[in-house]
């Protein structure tokens, strides 16, 4: 039986940071470090997980994308009456899908698409460096990050798919299979 270590060794030419399968741990982990945040402005929290293959990914860029999502839905909220985050994770033909959804303040149409600029912020102590980075977190790992919101005050949703595809390609290296066949 090949350790987690083991598994990914041969996949690091993929990944800068530390290797792990996409699982649900990894954004119970996310939540759980805004867990204080989330209980201090009442928030609710709702999941929608479906069942999902596992996908190789690197777990420190999908931690930092997932933090600073849950962040930015903790304060859209903050302002707001009713504050719900959803937070989905499904399986689409090619890729992994986690979708951060809120009831916050929403994002103006001419806001849409300076969010993932270098430096954009409109909180007072944001610095608009979350989102450039995951944005391009997301790009290394083959997938993507997007931003949705129907305006002024209707919410907005973030959503991180990442290829499934990176998975085959990465089971038909010849490295894996020598390792494969040591164990
Ligand atoms: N869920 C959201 N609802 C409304 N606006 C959002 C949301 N997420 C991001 N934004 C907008 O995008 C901007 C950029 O977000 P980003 O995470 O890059 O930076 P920041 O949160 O301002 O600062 P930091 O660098 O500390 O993360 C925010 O300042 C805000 O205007
Ligand atoms: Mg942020």
């Amino acid at each position: 039986m090949l350790s987690l270590d083991q598994h990914f060794r041969p996949l690091s030419r993929y990944f800068t940071g530390v290797a792990d399968f996409f699982s649900l741990s990894l954004i119970e982990d996310a939540i759980e470090l805004n867990a204080g945040a989330f209980h201090r402005h009442a928030v609710d929290v709702v999941r929608r997980y479906d069942k999902v293959p596992p996908v190789a990914v690197d777990k420190h860029k999908v931690l930092q994308i997932l933090i600073n999502l849950l962040q930015n839905a903790k304060q859209a909220v903050a302002s707001t009456e009713i504050r719900r985050i959803t937070i989905s994770i499904e399986k689409l033909a090619d890729t992994v899908r986690v979708s951060i959804s809120d009831s916050g303040m929403g994002i103006r149409p001419e806001n849409l698409n300076k969010v993932f600029t270098h430096g954009f912020t409109t909180r007072k102590d944001g610095h608009g460096f979350g989102l450039h980075s995951g944005a391009n977190a997301a790009k290394e790992m083959g997938g993507q990050l997007t931003a949705h919101s129907d305006g002024e005050g209707k919410g907005a949703t973030f959503i991180l798919s990442v290829p499934l595809a990176t998975q085959t390609a990465i089971a038909k290296t010849p490295t894996v299979r020598a390792t494969q066949s040591v164990a």
